[in-house]
């Protein structure tokens, strides 16, 4: 199936909201649990998340790993307002900077991070050239990459039962929304040459039936 883009920056105050309401809690602690196993230096370092929207994993990255120095950056005005909100209700406000920023041009120093992290931002960028570039100029050398995304079902059919499967009980502005994320979603294939063209030593690899990571160190 061709990739169908969707929109880029989630900056609709109601798509946010659905977004954030959206009981995400088990796929993002095991995200957390997972970095921390594959990458146990990140506990201790400077990390970035990219695209953090409402910011419940580096909440939980901030509560699993008191020494990590966090850095979460998005380029949508609502989708910060949640973050900070929810931040703040962490008590965590000391602990997580949240950035105002638009990849590519993030307003973040070259080499600077011990740790670049994000979760399902890959899929919205109309180029995905750029999100690399940009992983590989804040990542400092030997520092750790951990990208997780969906990846693009054979069919709209399978896309339309992997929304059923998962997300029938949720919002239908949030299932529309996981719907088009699947169609605008690169294939493994697709992310591996993307890797190779941005000098990345790093591989995809098949998750679950509809998330690919790539994790490494850079
Ligand atoms: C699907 S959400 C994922 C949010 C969060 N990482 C999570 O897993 O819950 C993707 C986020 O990336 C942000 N985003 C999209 N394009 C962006 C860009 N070019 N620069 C910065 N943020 C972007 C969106 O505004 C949105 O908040």
């Amino acid at each position: 199936m061709k990739r169908v883009p969707e929109k880029e920056v989630m900056d609709d105050p109601a798509g946010a909201e659905a977004y954030a309401k959206a009981d995400f809690s088990g796929v993002n602690q095991a995200f957390v649990g997972n970095l921390l196993k594959a990458h146990p230096q990140a506990a201790r370092g400077k990390v970035v998340d990219l695209g953090c929207g409402p910011g419940d994993i580096m909440i939980r990255l901030a509560q699993a790993a008191p020494e990590a120095a966090i850095t979460a950056v998005d380029a949508s005005g609502p989708m910060l307002a949640l973050a900070r909100s929810a931040v703040a209700k962490a008590g965590l406000l000391g602990r997580i900077a949240l950035v105002d920023g638009y990849l590519p041009g993030l307003p973040l120093a070259d080499r600077s991070f011990d740790a670049v992290v994000s979760n399902s931002l890959l899929h919205q960028l109309p180029d995905p050239k750029a999100f690399w570039a940009e992983v590989k100029r804040l990542t400092r050398p030997g520092g750790a990459v951990f990208v997780m995304d969906l990846y693009r079902p054979a069919s709209e059919a399978e896309a339309r039962r992997i929304v059923t499967a998962a997300a029938s009980g949720e919002d239908p502005v949030l299932q529309e929304d996981f719907y088009n994320s699947l169609l605008a979603a690169f294939s493994l294939e697709e992310v591996a040459v993307q890797l190779a063209d941005a000098g990345l030593p790093l591989a995809p690899e098949q998750v679950s039936e509809r998330h690919l990571l790539v994790s490494g160190a850079v």
